[in-house]
């Protein structure tokens, strides 16, 4: 998993991940560093209900590496139509591919 722990070693960063730039969203599913969603609307559901919240079981109750949700992180209740316009909004921001073509080279 490519997060930051990994760098660190530091149980502080376990489960920080570089806050990825959302150009061209849509056409590179899946999503997320292990490809967990490939459709748009289990995203935006995901964030609406506030992300994962990962309960410990006894025997990880003292493990430092046991990742943990953000405080800041909390369930927005937005309505379909407000997420179908986020939805909107990502496709709006989604370009077409395009191909670089090389410049000829002078002789
Ligand atoms: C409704 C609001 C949001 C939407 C629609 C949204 C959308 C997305 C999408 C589509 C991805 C996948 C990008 C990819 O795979 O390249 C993503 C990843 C990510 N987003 Fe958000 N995001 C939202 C809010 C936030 C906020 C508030 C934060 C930080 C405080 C955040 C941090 C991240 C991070 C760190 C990742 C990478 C996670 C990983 O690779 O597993 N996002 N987001």
């Amino acid at each position: 998993m490519p997060n930051l722990y990994n760098v660190t070693k530091d149980p502080q960063d376990v489960g920080k991940f570089r806050t990825p730039g959302l150009r061209k969203v849509l056409r590179i599913s899946p999503w997320f560093h292990n490809g967990l969603f490939d459709n748009i609307e289990g995203v935006m559901n995901m964030y609406n209900n506030g992300m994962p919240q990962p309960k410990q079981k006894p025997d990880e109750l003292n493990d430092p590496l046991f990742p943990k949700t953000d405080v800041h992180i909390k369930r927005l209740n937005l309505t379909k139509a407000e997420r179908d316009a986020i939805i909107s909004f990502l496709a709006a921001i989604t370009t077409e591919p395009w191909r670089i073509t090389t410049p000829e080279l002078p002789q």
